[in-house]
């Protein structure tokens, strides 16, 4: 990217139901962040917006739990949100929300100039609607057990264990998640929005046009695509959102996949209006480059539905990339809302204060951009510890305390350059341009690991040439010495602008160089006698104590919630001892255990009872290893139906219960009895 171009650049606008977590901030956020500051400091023309998700049943849904009304959660949480992405440095030039005027207006016009060239058809089909609140239900609010693998714990419009994409009348047992009660099929008729008439223009525009996007993100749209599109209703029955702007659709309101992304082109008219600018320019003039970020459960809304949404409405410029994220794992688990397993940003930035830019640095180096990665409090440490205090902070340490000592807090002279001090200058000099190109290319995690890789070199460079030592014998060399390894932190300090922007500002006021630019990095020269000041240190320490104080504030958050969640548990409907006594319960002793291809949560078991061995499939892989389980005894319904699992049969089930963390335990007897034991 040489010449000046215009970015319009988006973060997915996040649905504002709850404060937001590291999953989320890594998801989305971090990563447009960390592009949009390199765009600017190469001088580009960027716009970077967002805002608060504020419609849909995810609102609605936690006004419910909380008992108060959707405008209040989206009161209470839009500041939150908005306060704490501003603080951890994600650099908006616009954060908007979905409640807005001007977001009202621009959906409805987008509809209706959809309805108006005939494109949206009305048809009416039954959907599941739950009896007690007296709602249709998204297909994400249903649960049931999953036709395709029998996990009992699908939702309606997909699987998480086999992966399958559902409809949620697909589902066995269907179970509204707001009531807990079945829901029952009733009538109703939608717009329909024909995204089948698509496929073969996303076919050619992505599989063919843009085979450069992350193979993740084009292999799920190959999916989609190979699989066959349907046309989708783009309105719901729902009392909350944006009004459908026809006089035959009272009481219906915009799907919320359908107005979120036209978020990004109110959010830019508000921008534009605040600042006197056009907008249009951001959104129809084709030298302009749209690029989306998001997580991967975003993909298809934004690779097929938005892209598909434009293309009909005409006019507009159409995504150039979509970086999805995969998922962050916290500590090995997935993070959960329902479970309080997270850690929220608000209360990071309350309780870590001035660490933004330490969370910033540990979760750029575990952005999950090809595959799922993993958060783990000691690794935070870690590299906070051995990274930016031993290697970056040491680095910027001495060089200010050795120039202040020894230089009176000035830039010293350069005198001749030994031929070891050409070849480091030359290297640092590759480096912006390298780290630049791996941020293009949306591989951060690269980007910074060449960033680390200059600040390495930079320290052994000081270290290699003593000038403490040099200053008694050989003042003008130290000063070669210093000034070379000040230049080389000036160009850490403008390439630290997309990871650690707090802390290059800072340094670039330290050194004086808040007017170097990035593509100019190899020419800037420090100023002989420019007064430079001391920072102090740039980061601190921190202690095991902190990790492990973490990590028990994590457990006992989950532990409450779940004890409550415990608490509360609803009793099943009451049975005759006739129904107890079909249950064929044993004891047996597990005497092999091994993993499953590619299914996280499932150990394959051998399980003694006595005068035979069965094969069970069991979902505690996530809780136990292999070598955990070999040798306990468990219960077991013998009598249950075999199923299979993954291509294995599985011949009964084992009982489990869950502990105060979340934990699965086994159900055994309290001394040992002999395999096949009966339970009544
Ligand atoms: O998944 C989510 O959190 C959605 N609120 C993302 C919306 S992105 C966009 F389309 F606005
Ligand atoms: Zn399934």
């Amino acid at each position: 990217m040489s010449d000046t171009q215009r970015f319009t650049v988006t973060s997915a606008l996040p649905y504002v139901n709850g404060p937001i977590h590291f999953g989320h901030l890594v998801g989305c956020f971090l990563p447009a962040d960390m592009y949009v500051r390199y765009l600017r400091a190469m001088g580009h023309e960027v716009l970077y917006v967002c805002g608060s998700d504020e419609n849909g049943m995810a609102i609605t849904l936690r006004a419910m739990k909380e008992g108060i009304s959707p405008r209040e959660i989206i009161d209470k949480y839009h500041p939150l949100v908005k306060q704490s992405l501003s603080d951890i440095g994600i650099s908006f030039d616009w954060y908007s929300r979905t409640s807005s005027r001007v977001h009202f207006d621009t959906a409805q016009e987008f509809f209706k100039v959809l309805d108006n060239k005939g494109l949206l058809h009305q048809q009416s089909g039954s959907q599941l609607f739950d009896p007690k609140y007296k709602q249709f239900l998204a297909d994400r609010y249903v649960k049931g057990t999953c036709p395709k693998c029998g996990n009992p714990e699908a939702y309606g419009d997909q699987c998480e264990r086999c992966g399958s994409s559902l409809n949620a009348t697909d589902l066995i047992h269907p179970v509204s998640t707001l009531s807990g009660e079945t829901p029952t099929l009733e009538q109703t008729n939608h717009w329909y929005f024909p995204l089948n008439e698509y496929e073969q223009w996303l076919r050619e525009w992505i599989l063919d046009g843009h085979t450069e996007w992350k193979t993740h993100v084009y292999g799920q749209v190959k999916s989609w695509l190979d699989a066959g599109l349907q046309p989708r209703a783009v309105t719901r029955d729902l009392e909350w959102g944006v009004p459908v702007p026809r006089t035959d659709a009272e009481g219906k309101v915009l799907y919320v996949w359908f107005d979120a992304p036209i978020g990004y082109i109110s959010s830019t008219k508000e921008w534009a209006q605040a600042h006197g600018q056009d907008w249009e320019k951001w959104w129809k003039d084709p030298k302009t480059k749209l690029v989306h970020f998001i997580g991967k459960d975003n993909i298809v809304f934004h690779c097929i539905f938005f892209p598909a949404m434009l293309k009909a409405h005409g006019g507009f410029i159409l995504p150039e990339n979509v970086p999805a994220n995969e998922f962050l794992n916290l500590e090995g688990e997935k993070f959960s809302t329902s479970r309080n397993w997270a850690v929220w940003l608000h209360e990071y930035l309350q309780e870590v204060p001035g660490k933004e830019d330490v969370l910033r640095f540990v979760l750029a180096f575990n952005m999950p951009e090809s595959k799922d990665a993993d958060f783990h409090w000691q690794d935070y440490m870690d590299r906070n510890n051995n990274e930016l205090v031993a290697v970056f902070g040491n680095l910027a340490n001495r060089v200010f305390v050795l120039l202040e000592k020894n230089f009176d807090q000035k830039i010293p002279l350069l005198g001749n350059l030994a031929q070891a001090d050409q070849v480091f200058l030359d290297a640092a000099h590759g480096y912006p341009q390298r780290i630049g190109q791996a941020i293009e290319r949306f591989r951060f995690k690269e980007a910074l690991g060449e960033w680390m890789n200059l600040a390495r070199m930079a320290n052994k460079f000081l270290t290699d040439n003593e000038p403490w030592k040099s200053i008694k014998t050989d003042p003008s060399r130290a000063g070669t010495v210093l000034y070379l390894a000040a230049g080389a932190l000036g160009i850490l300090a403008v390439t630290a602008e997309p990871f650690l922007p707090f802390t290059s500002s800072k340094l670039r006021d330290a050194l004086g160089i808040q007017d170097w630019s990035w593509k100019d990095l190899a020419t800037h020269k420090l100023r002989p006698g420019a007064p430079i000041h001391n920072p102090g240190h740039l980061f601190h320490l921190i202690d095991q104590s902190f990790v492990e104080e973490q990590k028990q504030k994590l457990m006992t958050k989950s532990a409450a919630v779940a004890a409550v969640a415990q608490a509360i548990a609803p009793s099943k409907q009451e049975i005759q001892y006739e129904d107890f006594s079909k249950l064929d319960l044993r004891i047996g002793t597990i005497v092999s255990a091994e993993r499953i291809p590619k299914a996280d949560k499932l150990l394959k078991l051998q399980v003694d009872l006595g005068q035979e061995t069965r094969t069970v499939v069991s979902g505690i892989a996530a809780h136990y290893t292999p070598e955990e389980v070999v040798g306990r005894q468990v219960s077991l319904l013998v009598n249950l139906a075999p199923r299979k699992l993954r291509g294995v049969d599985s011949q009964g089930m084992i009982l489990m219960a869950e502990d105060a963390g979340g934990k699965l335990v086994f159900v055994a007897p309290g001394t040992a009895v002999n395999n096949g034991s009966t339970i009544s």
